[in-house]
């Protein structure tokens, strides 16, 4: 289960000491609605929207980008990254979950077209281990000026709401402006895994190495599937989240789909992603790998003791050591 840190929640319980729950849970529904819809954070209209945002939406996109990031720093251990530009930031999540996976972060860029969301990244930076931050306003597809170049540049539930035709654009620009690894991650569904795919063979054209989470820079063994590739992280509801949604049940789990690409790594051990979840018996574990063209279905015996050890360990997205 992965969780907001602890300072995102205190920071963000403190800017709702003052908020009329009512009112709270009101905009949070419209929120959860809106994107049940299909719709966008384009209804983020005001200091409490922004607020419901942190509520109901924060939590998942975090988890998601907290994982992405837990499987691509796996296999780049020695990689230590200073600064960071998040590119649709609303209220810094990528951010906040980049310093959590890389405490080495001295200073963050975030760009939105959106002011409440932003001025809500603010007040929470205030409460942020240290870390330099600096705030654009404006639309990507003009902001993404060359002195934004960072180690890590980070789009997190963020190409989804540009354009087709103007995300290509941005796209290139991201990919200029990452000095070393550039991380897109986006709802785990047909049309988020649709828009990872024209990203990889975009950034393959232009000398990308994909670090995670695919096995191997060939063909997409999903490409022409009906499955698609996704990843699962569960979090933590807390009070407010269970009440603005008038939900039950204590925890959520929120489908993403990531792609980090980097350039100067060399050759990433990158082994086997797992694509689904394991099937466990006392007899064997069955896998689902991503391989070449194909996803591989590999069954490890418990006569092959160790590796079926480790196979017992694994979880989906995990990647099985070659
Ligand atoms: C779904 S929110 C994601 C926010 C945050 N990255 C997260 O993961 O929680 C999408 C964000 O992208 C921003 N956005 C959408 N189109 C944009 C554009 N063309 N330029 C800048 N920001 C944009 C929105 O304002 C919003 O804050």
């Amino acid at each position: 289960m992965t969780g907001l840190s602890s300072w995102i929640s205190h920071a963000l319980d403190r800017q709702l000491e003052h908020v009329s729950r009512g009112d709270l849970r009101e905009r949070a529904l419209a929120t959860s609605e809106t994107y049940r819809a299909g719709g966008s954070s384009r209804i983020v209209a005001s200091e409490l929207d922004a607020l419901a945002y942190a509520v109901v939406r924060m939590p998942a996109t975090y988890a998601a980008v907290r994982a992405a990031l837990a499987q691509t720093a796996a296999l780049i251990p020695d990689f230590k990254p200073r600064s960071l530009l998040d590119v649709g930031a609303g209220p810094g999540t990528a951010s906040w979950a980049g310093l959590d996976a890389w405490p080495s972060l001295k200073r963050a860029a975030l760009i939105d077209g959106n002011p409440h969301l932003l001025a809500l990244a603010r007040k929470l930076h205030a409460s942020a281990p240290q870390i330099d931050l600096s705030v654009v306003p404006g639309d990507a597809a003009g902001a993404l000026d060359d002195d934004l170049a960072a180690d890590v540049v980070m789009a997190s539930y963020a190409l989804t709401e540009i354009e087709p035709a103007v995300a290509k654009r941005v796209l290139a620009k991201l990919w200029a402006l990452a000095g070393r690894l550039l991380v897109i991650v986006e709802p785990g569904t047909t049309d988020g895994f649709r828009r990872i795919l024209a990203c990889r063979d975009f950034l393959l054209a232009q000398g990308a190495a994909i670090v995670a989470p695919c096995s191997h820079e060939g063909v997409c063994p999903l490409a022409e599937d009906a499955r698609w590739c996704h990843f699962g992280a569960r979090l933590p509801r807390s009070r407010d989240h269970l009440a603005a949604k008038g939900a039950s049940v204590p925890y959520e789990d929120e489908k993403f789909i990531y792609l980090a690409a980097g350039r100067g790594f060399g050759a990433v051990a990158r082994g086997s992603r797992i694509l689904a979840t394991p099937k466990v018996s006392k007899a064997s574990v069955a896998l689902t790998l991503c391989a070449p063209e194909t996803a591989e279905r590999r069954i490890v015996d418990r006569r092959q003791k160790e590796a079926y050890k480790a196979a017992k360990r694994c979880d989906w997205g995990d990647a099985l050591p070659s």
